[in-house]
């Protein structure tokens, strides 16, 4: 395995390339001999071999295949532009194939998920039991009347209770919309508006840093304003006192206890809707993506499997919430439809302990661990010392999601958590992709830092200038997709036109990511986060991605956010909020120190024109940096929209403190 240092190098933009290639990463790390030689993939040829269109429909169908159908389907796929439908014809229930199959195979007896509480009680799930309880759930739901095509609202902790509810609503044919449970009452009502849900699932709280949030009153306030919902199912987590709506609102546990454990399972066409998840733009109201069916369930089954390479004996657990996209396609219906044993954690990864992440994985020998660079940071600022008696010698493969990873956390990481040892797998993918899009692939590709390598069997990526000309190897630009693959989105619920518009129009007959990204010259894929977040100095367009990798390649920072703002002389210049590891202290001579290794390391174009030093920064709760928040500040503009803001006084935090200008 080779280690060797970054290499520095000078800005070398390609030829009508429109997002600059500046940073340099020069290390790599092939396959672990170990690892590759009983991996699931093992022959690099797969790569070009589904790239031509034979291969790659021959690829999709023996996915397919792989599934259980009710009746088969005939074609494999066909596209009118912009709408794909998969697996024509054919019919299937998800639950059946996430459980029954399982089950059915002599499998009952695995775990499907163990439970850990963040007060500490825990729970061991079998394959039969999460099938006997998501039945007597998707009976209870039929008791209350709600019908295949329905939509229900799910606004819960990170409790068994939680899969449990989607797997029934997938059960009896009804679409789940799930609310991320830490988004308020407003939020709970507009998406519940947004769908006309019938149905809410929720619960009295839930444990996060030692309190109980309160779900059931959030929930009370949302339906008040939302009344397409005529019954809500409430699970006793906290016991915490609640209000309750007499003839709307049902225990859990009552409402199952006398239902059968068996639950005929809807048949369900390919191509109907499975679920909504809504994602939230920076000002317009949120997007209700669309997921269906086969295509979805055979996409996130054979990414899960083949990416996170999983064998019968694997114990995997995805650190997300379940709220999130990547927990409903790799915590649920990707395990599941492998039949994995998972891990699902209730609370905050270092409460109480800063190394509660690291008991966990000890304590269960998980073997993979997928998890988001923002996570990543927060533990490399604690330091390895952290969690130092935690024995994660089971690991063998790790994982990243949700951002850029910085090269430097990245390699810590790998170091620290992976033990040298462990492939890290950096998947690019969205809530609209449904599934891992570009991917190592952990028995084939030679890992390189930041890069998340290339894209998976199949699908066809390509980097486009503003024209939409493709931008050569070596240069940077917008990240398009070129033909469909299976879990894609089906539309915006409910907005046709927002969904030709948003992804479709840019670039006619190409799906727009919305995010830069980069090639060097051996075609690996870097991600520089979203064309937001691209900065525009001196004519030059800088990705933050790639000064905040730079400045975390210092010894002395933990974290850093990077925007640009509004300069009379540059256009924009570049403004820098760093968290400091601990044992630092801010001064203008680190502050100095700071912006000249960002110019060296990237190039004098990038030197940043300040620097802050702050203890923390706004982040959403799935954890992504607000830069456009950090940008009002640094505007001194009044901020926008914060309602998908964590935590609201860290921006308090930072507009107290005063920065100044250092040039
Ligand atoms: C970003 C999360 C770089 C990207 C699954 C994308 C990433 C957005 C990566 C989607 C990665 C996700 N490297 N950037 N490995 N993974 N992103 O919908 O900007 O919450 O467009 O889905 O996250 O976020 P979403």
């Amino acid at each position: 395995m080779t280690t060797q240092n970054a290499g520095k190098a000078e800005p070398a933009p390609a030829e009508g390339a429109t997002i600059e290639n500046l940073l340099r990463e020069e290390r790599t790390f092939p396959p672990p001999a170990g690892f590759a030689s009983r991996a699931l993939i093992t022959d690099p040829a797969i790569l070009e071999q589904a790239s031509t269109e034979e291969g790659f429909r021959a690829f999709w169908d023996a996915e397919g295949k792989r599934l259980e159908w009710m009746e088969p389907y005939g074609e494999l796929y066909t596209w009118d532009l912009p709408y794909a439908k998969w697996f024509i014809g054919g019919k299937l229930n998800v639950s059946v194939n996430c459980l029954d199959r399982h089950v059915d195979a002599g499998h009952g007896d695995r775990v499907a998920y163990h439970w850990e509480a963040e007060p500490g009680e825990t729970r061991a799930i079998t394959y039969r039991e999460l099938l006997e309880e998501t039945c007597r759930l998707a009976n209870a739901l039929r008791s209350l009347g709600v019908r295949k095509g329905d939509r229900v609202a799910i606004y819960m902790p990170m409790i068994p209770e939680l899969p449990v509810a989607m797997l029934a609503c997938a059960r009896i044919g009804a679409a789940h919309s799930v609310v991320f449970g830490g988004f308020s009452s407003e939020a709970l009502a507009g998406r519940i508006d947004d769908a006309q849900c019938v149905a809410l699932i929720t619960a009295d709280g839930g444990y996060r840093k030692g309190a109980a949030v309160n779900l059931k009153a959030n929930a009370d306030e949302a339906l008040r304003r939302s009344p397409s919902v005529k019954h809500s199912v409430v699970v006793r987590r906290t016991g915490q006192e609640v209000e309750w709506s007499e003839g709307r609102d049902h225990w859990y546990h009552e409402l199952i206890a006398d239902q059968p454990a068996t639950a005929a399972p809807e048949p369900m066409d390919s191509e109907d809707l499975l679920y909504l998840l809504y994602t939230s733009g920076t000002t317009a109201k949120p997007k209700g993506i669309m997921h269906t069916t086969g295509g979805y369930l055979a996409g996130v089954a054979a990414t899960h499997r083949y990416i996170f390479d999983i064998h019968d004996e694997d114990v995997y657990w995805c650190m997300a919430d379940i709220g999130w996209v990547t927990g409903h396609s790799y915590i649920v219906y990707g395990p599941l439809a492998n039949g994995t044993t998972g891990i699902i954690y209730e609370g905050a990864i270092d409460y109480p302990d800063k190394d509660r992440w690291a008991q966990i994985a000890a304590k269960y020998h998980a073997t993979i661990l997928y998890t988001a660079p923002t996570a990543i940071r927060a533990l490399m600022k604690y330091g390895a010392d952290a969690f130092a008696r935690d024995d994660l010698s089971s690991l063998r493969l790790l994982g990243s999601v949700g951002e850029p990873i910085n090269p430097e956390a990245w390699a810590w990481y790998w170091k620290y958590i992976g033990g040298e040892r462990c492939p890290v797998v950096d998947t690019w993918w969205q809530t609209e992709t449904g599934m891992i899009m570009i991917t190592p692939l952990p028995g084939i590709t030679t890992l390189k830092p930041g890069s998340a390598t290339f894209p998976f069997p199949g699908v066809k990526a390509d980097v486009v200038d503003e024209s939409g000309t493709p931008v050569p190897l070596g240069g940077g630009g917008y990240l398009v997709l070129e033909r469909p693959w299976p879990a894609m989105l089906r539309g915006i619920y409910g907005d046709p036109e927002r969904y030709q518009e948003t992804y479709w129009s840019r670039y006619p007959g190409r799906y727009f990511a919305g995010d830069g990204c980069k090639r060097d010259d051996e075609g690996y894929y870097w991600l520089l986060g979203r064309v937001d977040d691209v900065m525009n100095v001196s004519g030059h367009r800088i990705s933050t991605t790639e000064v905040e990798s730079a400045l975390v390649s210092h010894p002395a920072v933990a974290e850093a956010a990077v925007v640009g703002r509004t300069d009379p002389v540059t256009g924009q210049a570049i403004f820098c909020y760093v968290i400091l590891r601990s044992g630092n202290e801010p001064s203008d001579a680190l502050s100095a120190e700071l912006r000249e290794h960002v110019a060296g390391a990237i190039g004098k174009l990038a030197r940043p024109k300040q620097i802050m030093f702050t203890p923390d920064l706004p982040k959403t709760r799935s954890g992504k940096i607000m830069r456009r928040l950090l940008r009002d500040i640094a505007e001194q503009r009044s901020l926008g929209d914060v309602t998908t803001l964590a935590d609201e006084s860290v921006v308090e935090a930072i507009r107290g403190q005063s920065g100044k200008d250092e040039d």
